[in-house]
């Protein structure tokens, strides 16, 4: 079947591995990737399907009311993946005005503009889909707890019956209530709110996804397992927040790509679908396993880069745990994650150092004006 699909943000870390994908597994679609290219998004992330004839790239704000109307009836556009966000928790600490704008406002530009467009056509909404990509920070933070007197993590097993580490007993299901702590966190629910306000007020055809932490290849060096990587290859502190005792559950991004691409064909209108990895790992011990795999793939002795370990002003309102419990989606649609954690964060710190070029390319100008004014200000 013909389709003619607009992904958002796809010059970005996700996007671009979703493009990718689109590009590649389905010929006969035409993939219009609508990306502002803010400091996060890159071309040359997707150089190797730039040329391909089933894609497009225009260079547009979300929030251009009028861009995004004619760009949709222009290109005739049936599907909608929308990623464009700003998605760092410690910018919108510093800048929460520019999240509400992009992530609450762009994302209402975008529904009102399919709602627009769809409406005016014969078949209306039939056959249409608007698939917002949202995270897990929208539900706040989970505890730690150690039920048996185990020092946690511990093995647990979620109700889809799959064993995984946990540092607690609850996760994130689709019911639960959000409780946004940060500003990026507030305006991505807020986003949310508003998607669902538009399947429930006009009935448009909807579908939301809530995902864990993302890692793997071109993701911006602001975000923890790049910024690492990077920062141990030339020697530099790792600020490490409060005492590290923090957890994130990863999810490898090809693994997400793949669930986007799922539930974009086959998830139920106006659903949610929490996305995770069933692998929590308190931060410390995650900066050990990325020390030990880059020092070995670099050649150094075991231990060289101990000492960069910098304990760090910790982040102001800063999440204890994120755990997401993602059966309804392995249950419904069949997804689970396909890699092991050790193998993906070797296959990332691999790109990473074999990718020097990508890393300096994205790293020169603002990037350095935004550390040194974030690292003199803590
Ligand atoms: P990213 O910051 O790497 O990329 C965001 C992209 O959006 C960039 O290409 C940027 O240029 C573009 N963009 C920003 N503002 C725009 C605007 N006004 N108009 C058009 N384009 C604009 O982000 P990411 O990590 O790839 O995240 C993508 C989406 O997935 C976001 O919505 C984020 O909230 C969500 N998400 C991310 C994670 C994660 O771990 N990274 C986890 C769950 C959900
Ligand atoms: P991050 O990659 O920013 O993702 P998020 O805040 O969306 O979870 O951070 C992951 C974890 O790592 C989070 O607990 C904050 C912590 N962190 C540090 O300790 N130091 C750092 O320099 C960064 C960027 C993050």
């Amino acid at each position: 079947m013909k389709r003619t699909i607009l992904i958002t943000g796809g010059a970005g870390f996700i996007g671009s591995h979703v493009v990718r994908l689109f590009v590649n597994k389905y010929p006969d679609y035409r993939i219009i990737n609508l990306d502002k290219l803010t400091y996060a998004g890159n071309l040359a992330n997707l150089k190797d399907i730039e040329d391909r004839p089933n894609y497009r790239f225009v260079r547009m704000d979300i929030c251009d009311f009028e861009g995004v109307l004619n760009l949709l009836q222009d290109e005739k556009v049936d599907g909608i993946i929308h990623l464009a966000a700003e998605s760092h928790v410690d910018r919108s600490i510093k800048d929460p005005f520019t999240f509400a704008k992009t992530n609450v406002m762009g994302t209402l530009t975008l529904l009102q503009a399919a709602k627009l467009y769809w409406e005016s056509l014969p078949e209306q909404f039939d056959g249409k889909r608007f698939y917002h990509i949202s995270t897990d920070e929208v539900y706040g933070a989970l505890e730690i707890t150690d039920p048996a007197g185990v020092e946690p993590p511990f093995t647990t097993r979620a109700s889809s019956g799959k064993h995984h580490l946990a540092y607690g007993t609850s996760f994130f299901t689709e019911d639960l209530k959000y409780q946004p702590h940060s500003p990026y966190s507030a305006a991505k629910a807020s986003s949310d709110h508003f998607v669902r306000a538009y399947h429930d007020t006009y009935g448009l055809p909807v579908v939301v996804t809530n995902c864990s932490n993302n890692y793997g290849p071109y993701q911006f060096p602001e975000k923890l397992i790049p910024l690492f990587i990077n920062n141990i290859r030339h020697r530099k502190p790792l600020p490490v927040y409060g005492k590290g005792e923090n957890v994130r559950d990863w999810l490898y991004v090809e693994d997400h790509a793949r669930a986007i691409d799922l539930i974009f064909h086959e998830g139920k209108i106006a659903e949610t679908y929490n996305i995770g990895g069933f692998n929590e790992w308190k931060n410390i011990d995650l900066i050990k396993v990325l020390i030990k795999t880059v020092d070995r793939l670099l050649g150094n002795p075991e231990g060289t880069s101990d000492h960069l370990i910098t304990y760090v002003t910790d982040r102001a309102g800063h999440d204890l745990r994120y755990a997401i419990d993602s059966t309804k989606l392995q249950r419904e649609l069949g997804w689970e994650p396909s890699l092991q954690f050790e193998e993906g964060i070797e296959k990332t710190v691999r790109w990473y150092l074999d990718n020097q070029a990508w890393m300096d390319n994205v790293t020169s100008g603002d990037y350095q004006r935004y550390y040194e004014d974030m690292y003199n200000n803590r």
